[in-house]
């Protein structure tokens, strides 16, 4: 079953921008579409496997992983970040780490690349319109880059920030407001920094042994594996430290749905539908969602004492 972009989005900005979308969409999609060209196939990348990280479940295809994506930054259908991703440009590419540090930094993406040694971890990962996939990442633990800059004591949250650049994001373009989803822009996310030290945390360059396709956040997103998929924010430019707790893109957009913490919880659902189960991308049946994407053992201590409920 695909889920359709209404389903996903609070019915008063659907229907607000149906009308414009409606024609908007099919002349501006449609003729970026004519224009887009295939990216090049990813180069390969080397990582030692951590088979400390590694749930059993066999990996989704990478035909499926790469052509299924959510990315608004290309436009809301599942197909838009495949289709568009060529305008996107992962070299040359900074990433700022900032706010809150003792030692601000400026890396090159092959300086970030370089860091620590790349891993291959393979973690499900549990998108909140009720699908999941099972993906072979590449990356190192956040906390190492985040050492790096020296968090001060002050320091109790991190911000994500994507690149804005409607050159290479068509759907930030002014004026269409409806290809993304609404969505104010740059997307941003944020993790308690607590939670971006945890070492399921992932600093992440690639996947299936290849450098990060386009679609799927390159040059470097993080991956959350026991949140809901938006939270693993993608092409990132800018991770900021802070005291207060940043605002989020969809948090933003429609804060009764989309709270900070964002845990994976088949008990509580969403506003509109159940969390309770979730379809595995390649497969018929639907399975049960479980407690913290199946890391409770690891990481519900984070949340000692919290009502999850109220702090969804
Ligand atoms: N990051 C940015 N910048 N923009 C987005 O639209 N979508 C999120 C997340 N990161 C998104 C993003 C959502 S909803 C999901 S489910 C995951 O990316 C999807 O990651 P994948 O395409 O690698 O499966």
């Amino acid at each position: 079953m695909k889920l359709k972009y209404a389903d996903i989005t609070p019915e008063a900005i659907y229907l607000d921008r149906r009308a414009f979308m409606v024609g908007a969409a099919a002349l501006l999609v449609g003729g970026a579409r004519a224009e887009a060209a295939t990216p090049p196939e990813p180069a390969a990348l080397k990582a030692t496997p951590n088979p400390k990280f590694r749930i059993d479940d066999p990996p989704t295809k990478y035909e499926s992983a790469t052509t299924y994506n959510n990315f608004y930054e290309f436009g809301t259908d599942k197909s838009d970040p495949a289709h568009h991703a060529a305008s996107l440009r992962p070299r040359p590419w900074s990433v700022v780490v900032d706010g809150l540090v003792a030692k601000p930094q400026r890396l090159d993406i092959d300086e970030v690349l370089k860091a620590a040694p790349l891993e291959e971890r393979i973690y499900g990962l549990r998108c909140v319109e009720g699908w999941s996939m099972v993906i072979p990442w590449i990356g190192y633990p956040l906390s190492m880059l985040l050492r790096r800059a020296e968090p001060t004591s002050k320091a109790k949250y991190v911000e994500f920030t994507t690149l804005k650049d409607p050159e290479q994001f068509p759907a930030q373009k002014p004026g269409l407001f409806g290809l993304g989803g609404g969505l104010d822009w740059p997307y941003t996310e944020g993790l308690r920094l607590d939670e971006a030290l945890h070492p399921l945390a992932l600093l992440t360059v690639g996947m299936y042994g290849k450098v990060l396709p386009n679609q799927n956040g390159a040059p470097v997103r993080v991956v959350i594996p026991w949140k809901y998929g938006f939270k693993s924010a993608k092409s990132i430019v800018r991770i900021r430290l802070t005291e207060e707790q940043p605002k989020t893109a969809w948090n933003k957009a429609a804060p009764q749905e989309y709270g900070f913490y964002s845990n994976v919880n088949p008990d509580v659902d969403h506003p509109r539908w159940s969390q309770a189960t979730e379809r595995r991308i390649g497969e018929f049946r639907r399975r049960k969602t479980l407690m913290l994407n199946g890391y409770a053992d690891q990481v519900a201590s984070l949340y000692t004492g919290m009502d999850l409920r109220k702090n969804y």
